[in-house]
């Protein structure tokens, strides 16, 4: 291999890579004698939880208790929850709120001008009872602006804006070589200077978040690419239950708007979904109506536009007080507005997107992954929490209970003595600057178009058998450009997708019935026996 001439090293004693609320959480929690290096690929506080609006789930009511929230999150998995885990979660949940509170994280109350009033909770579908704690419909921005005001105090937690991790790099255990392997830092590429970075730790937490890019539409901002995913896949890590997409129903349809999403809180706040000519249609799919799982709710939706041949439904609140509404989802109704829609008065148009990654790297209670000294926390996990279908608002909630389970975890644990062999710096030796960066986004919309029409809400196998055909012509075509051309953001993002839309479709192919998030018109119905796909790298 030939080095680069100039390499810079970074050492760290923990190297989180991503800064959203999983990423953040972790860093803030590790004891401040460590030295972390924290990566985000673009600012600081880009990411899915930037974006979060309905809130957290958390049992705060006195009304409501540990067994209900545990039992509602295991009813919408559908069988496939780990309940030592869900149990694990629910019962923090309390503490890690309590722990946002005293950050100053402005929760709602129920009365706004009095700041001692009781938090407000909302409710939001398979939750049976309120029990969603809130920032009106801003959550994720009190959140992660609070978080990251935070970090940026700490000392000992070094900040790398536009740095997107590569690949991770291992090492075997002893110098014998011999398996298994540790994690002994990343390659990273600084994306202003575009160069290739190598950063030593022997703690590595990936805090990537989750995939939902790899399809045409979805509510995730742009840096949702599943690298974390791909990464650990590439080490050699196994993933579990990637099959399982989940698709929020209810996305502002309007051809300017980039899949913008409609809070479910409205319709835990009495919203109805309505056909193209205003009438009700979700009792004919589930008692619950509104407020059932996503999953019941999304495939109603796709149901119902296929049936009548339409591009969009409707979700309308607009015969609630306009006062209630407006204090409620104060940043919907002005985004909606700028869209030219009052929500106060019209019905909004909704459609499904893709929107959570269920399954991910398979992860203990402490975000330990297969591989040691690599830990994965938030979205990119695989923790048992979520089974075939995530409950809304369980996702905040385990980034924060799982990073503080890893981050303790890595206080406990010193670092591995035995010593690192060389790394060997990033070879450029045989590459050329690409002439034809449209190969690069022609297969990015391609890829996320297939996925979308073949690997959607409803499948088939002979659609997921089409999609499998092309990952494989689409992942030789990356692969040669890969070994050719000198690395870009695009080109990086494209490789992740592309191996996380194949161990989709693999899982996908491998589940011989419908349950949660994968339904498929070929095996419609549930088999007697719930198991977990897990796929295992051949490394
Ligand atoms: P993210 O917040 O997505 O952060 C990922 C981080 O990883 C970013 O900093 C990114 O730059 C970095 N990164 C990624 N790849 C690399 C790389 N290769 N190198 C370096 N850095 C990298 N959940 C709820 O519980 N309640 C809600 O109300 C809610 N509302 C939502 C609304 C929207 C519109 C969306 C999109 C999601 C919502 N969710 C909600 C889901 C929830 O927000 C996410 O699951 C959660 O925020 C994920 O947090 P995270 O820290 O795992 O990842
Ligand atoms: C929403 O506000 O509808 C999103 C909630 C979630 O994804 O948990």
């Amino acid at each position: 291999m030939t080095l680069q001439k100039h390499v810079t090293f970074f050492p760290y004693d923990v190297l989180v890579i991503g800064s959203g609320a999983a990423g953040l959480t972790t860093a803030l929690q590790l004891d401040p004698a460590l030295r972390v290096a924290l990566l985000s690929k673009s600012t600081l506080d880009e990411g899915s939880t930037l974006y979060a609006q309905g809130g957290i789930a958390a049992v705060l009511d006195e009304a409501d208790s540990i067994d209900s929230h545990v039992n509602d999150t295991l009813n919408a998995g559908d069988g496939l929850c780990d309940e030592s885990v869900v149990r694990f979660a629910v019962e923090r949940a309390r503490g890690a709120i309590e722990q946002l509170v005293e950050a100053g994280v402005p929760f709602s109350r129920t009365d706004s001008s009095n700041p001692e009033a009781p938090f407000h909770l909302t409710r939001e579908g398979g939750h049976s009872n309120r029990r969603v704690i809130h920032s009106a419909d801003a959550t994720g921005k009190a959140v992660e602006s609070t978080l990251t005001e935070q970090v940026r105090q700490r000392e000992n937690i070094d900040i790398f804006e536009h740095h997107i991790a590569i690949d991770l790099i291992t090492q075997p255990k002893q110098h014998d070589h011999g398996e298994p392997h540790r994690v002994v830092g990343a390659y990273v590429l600084n994306r202003p200077q575009q160069q290739v970075r190598v950063f030593q730790a022997s703690r590595v937490v990936l805090a990537t978040g989750g995939a939902s890019k790899v399809y045409l539409y979805t509510s995730n901002p742009d840096i949702s690419t599943g690298d974390g995913i791909a990464m650990a896949w590439r080490a050699g890590c196994r993933v579990a239950n990637m099959e399982f997409n989940q698709f929020h129903p209810t996305c502002l349809y309007h051809p300017k708007a980039k899949s913008f999403l409609v809070t479910e809180a409205v319709r835990g706040e009495g919203g109805k979904l309505l056909l193209p000519n205003l009438t009700h249609f979700m009792e004919r799919f589930d008692d619950r109506k509104e407020l059932a799982p996503r999953d019941i709710v999304a495939r109603a939706i796709d149901h119902e536009m296929k049936r009548i041949g339409a591009d969009h439904l409707f979700l309308d609140i607009s015969f609630k007080d306009p006062a209630f509404i407006r204090e409620h989802f104060p940043m919907v109704y002005n985004r909606l507005q700028q869209f030219g829609i009052d929500m106060t008065s019209d019905p909004i148009p909704v459609v499904p997107a893709a929107h959570y990654t269920c399954g991910g790297i398979i992860t203990d209670l402490e975000g330990k992954t297969d591989l040691e000294g690599l830990y994965a926390v938030g979205e990119v996990a695989h923790t048992g929490l979520h089974g075939a279908n995530r409950m809304a608002s369980n996702s905040l909630l385990e980034c924060l209970v799982f990073a503080a389970a890893s981050a303790n975890a890595i206080n406990q644990n010193n670092p591995p003595s035995v010593p690192t062999d060389p790394i060997p710096a990033w070879d450029e030796s045989r590459v050329t600057d690409s002439d034809e960066e449209v190969v690069v986004s022609h297969n990015w919309d391609e890829l996320r178009r297939f996925m979308w029409d073949y690997v959607g809400i409803v499948r088939t196998t002979k659609r997921l058998e089409r999609a499998q055909h092309r990952i494989e012509l689409l992942q030789q075509e990356i692969a040669e450009y890969y070994s050719h051309f000198r690395i870009s953001n695009n080109l990086l993002e494209l490789r992740n997708l592309a191996q996380v839309a194949e161990l989709i479709i693999q899982s996908a192919l491998q589940r011989k019935e419908s349950r949660g998030l994968h339904y498929t018109l070929d095996y419609p119905n549930k088999q007697q026996q719930a198991e977990n796909t897990i796929l295992t790298p051949n490394t």
